[in-house]
């Protein structure tokens, strides 16, 4: 189908009855910026169905994976969800996205504030050696509702960790975050009342927001959006826009699907 690639998918991951992520081939022809999004979709009864989607993969690696839901009667993803490997997927040829370092002014400590499926594009900006030699911390909190949807726990507490050539920036950057609201955990509640109390800079031991040193990226539902970004704005942080850099970006975790 004109004005789209296609590729294969690799593997597929069921993280939970709701979660799944996969992988597909890449065209090498394909380039994107770390946090980035694509439309991406299946051929359905002959027209293409296309979603926005982060790629959580990383820039210089030669597959491509993304992180969804799964929304029983979503047109994409009701079909998606059932994906094998060898199937083939439409992908769009222009990545775009405002959730890439350079908008952001210079900062000491870099926020990754997601809810839900909005992790997907930091699992791509954090294994990108330029966020951690841009920022003295990369702080990475995932809110959701159970502890079973805190999708790629192993890969930012183990694998990246260990990573042969910059695990050590990410041991002594990373500030992995993960919040549940809806059953015990060891972290509880929603980000913004963690926020609002102070006791998410307690927990990871950094100072309370400070407009000088503080940068944040946010992706998550319209509402997670609309409320962090009131926090941020009665502290003083302005949103990049228009092409000038600024303290925070933001982008929609795509959840009609
Ligand atoms: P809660 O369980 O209190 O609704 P969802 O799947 O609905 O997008 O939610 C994912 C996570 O984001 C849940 O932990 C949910 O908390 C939390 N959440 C929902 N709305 C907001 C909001 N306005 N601000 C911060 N966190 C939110």
């Amino acid at each position: 189908m004109s004005g789209f690639n296609t590729e294969r998918v690799l593997r597929v991951h069921h993280w939970t009855d709701t979660l799944f992520s996969f992988t597909t081939t890449r065209d090498p022809a394909f380039r994107f910026k770390n946090g980035h999004f694509i439309m991406i979709g299946l051929e359905v009864e002959g027209r293409p169905l296309m979603r926005a989607y982060s790629i959580a993969s990383p820039n210089y690696e030669d597959t491509l994976e993304f992180f969804s839901i799964k929304v029983p009667d979503g047109p994409l993803t009701s079909r998606l969800q059932n994906v094998q490997p060898g199937d083939q997927i439409m992908l769009s040829r222009k990545p775009t996205g405002t959730l890439v370092l350079d908008h952001l002014l210079p900062g000491r400590n870099l926020y990754l504030l997601s809810t839900g499926t909005g992790l997907a594009p930091f699992i791509s900006i954090i294994q990108d050696p330029e966020t951690y030699e841009q920022y003295d911390k990369v702080i990475l909190t995932h809110g959701c509702r159970y502890v079973r949807e805190l999708a790629y726990e192993k890969l930012i507490t183990e694998e990246l960790p260990n990573h042969e050539f910059f695990g050590d920036m990410v041991r002594e950057k990373l500030i992995y975050y993960p919040t549940v609201t809806r059953e015990p955990f060891r972290n509880q509640g929603r980000l913004t009342d963690l926020m609002s109390s102070g006791k998410l800079y307690e927990d990871i031991g950094l100072p309370p927001l400070d407009l000088e040193h503080d940068r944040f990226m946010l992706c998550g539902s319209p509402s997670m959006l609309k409320d962090t970004c009131a926090i941020l704005d009665s502290q003083g942080f302005k949103e990049a826009r228009h092409g000038d850099q600024g303290h925070y970006v933001i982008e929609r975790a795509f959840v009609e699907k």
